[in-house]
């Protein structure tokens, strides 16, 4: 069967109502990566970085996937897909997608600062100081914070080097090491993006970027991508 691999970002979501994070108007416009994002500011101000993904995780929550996270879903019937996402929100898998891999960690999971292989689901929506880890040292969101090492990449890149179509969806591609597997997409490769934006990074020619959001762009990408459905 042809492999599909997505490559997700926020953009996927904001039909759901979920801020990006560099739009006008996205989360880093109203909160400073270094106050939020980071082990040093989980070290200075833990109140301030559970509250902010305690937030996060309400939104995600109340969040409802949308037809993009629908349609790819569903590219499942024809393909063999795999999504490799960097929303920390679970909307892919709440539509129906059965192999997601999170690049940057999930909201509704916490994981140990004593021992990271200890991880939990956070039940409800908040996740608090004093919320501990079985050997008794305090949960932390588990999330991948900027300057922090990126351990499901091990996973993604040979699922991209057995990729047949490649399809870039709701991401600026500014953040490495995600942004590095569009580029580790084999050469013979089907390559598409979905963005509504121009993208500030320079495409190799053959890539087919649909200017669109999420939702209506990947109509077009069902449309394009017809002819390899029965080609395996
Ligand atoms: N449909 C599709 N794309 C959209 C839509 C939409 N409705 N709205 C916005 N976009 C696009 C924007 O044009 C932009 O290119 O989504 C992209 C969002 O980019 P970012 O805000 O940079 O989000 P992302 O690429 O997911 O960020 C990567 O940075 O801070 C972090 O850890 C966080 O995982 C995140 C990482």
């Amino acid at each position: 069967m042809i492999n599909i691999v997505v490559i997700s970002g926020a953009g996927v979501s904001a039909e759901s109502g979920l801020k990006t994070f560099r739009d006008s108007g996205g989360l880093w416009e109203n909160y400073s990566v270094y106050e939020v994002a980071t082990p040093e500011a989980w070290f200075a101000n833990p109140k301030l970085v559970t509250d902010f993904y305690n937030e996060r995780r309400k939104q995600a929550s109340e969040a409802l996937p949308n037809k993009a996270h629908k349609y790819i879903a569903e590219l499942q019937r024809a393909f063999n897909v795999n999504v490799i996402t960097q929303n920390v929100d679970d909307l892919h898998e709440r539509a129906g997608s059965k192999n997601v891999l999170h690049l940057h960690g999930e909201l509704r999971k916490s994981r140990s600062t004593l021992d990271e292989s200890l991880i939990y689901t956070i039940e409800g929506n908040n996740l608090n100081l004093g919320d501990k880890c079985e050997k008794g040292s305090q949960l932390r969101p588990h999330i991948v914070w900027f300057g922090e090492a990126v351990p499901a990449m091990e996973e993604a890149i040979p699922l991209l080097s057995r990729a047949d179509i490649v399809l870039v969806i709701g991401t600026s591609l500014k953040v490495y090491p995600a942004a590095g597997l569009f580029e580790m997409a084999p050469e013979n490769s089907k390559r598409f993006i979905i963005d509504p934006s121009d993208l500030e990074i320079n495409l190799p020619k053959d890539v087919i970027h649909i200017k669109k959001v999420a939702s209506k762009g990947m109509e077009d990408f069902i449309q394009l991508i017809k002819p390899y459905e029965h080609s395996y």
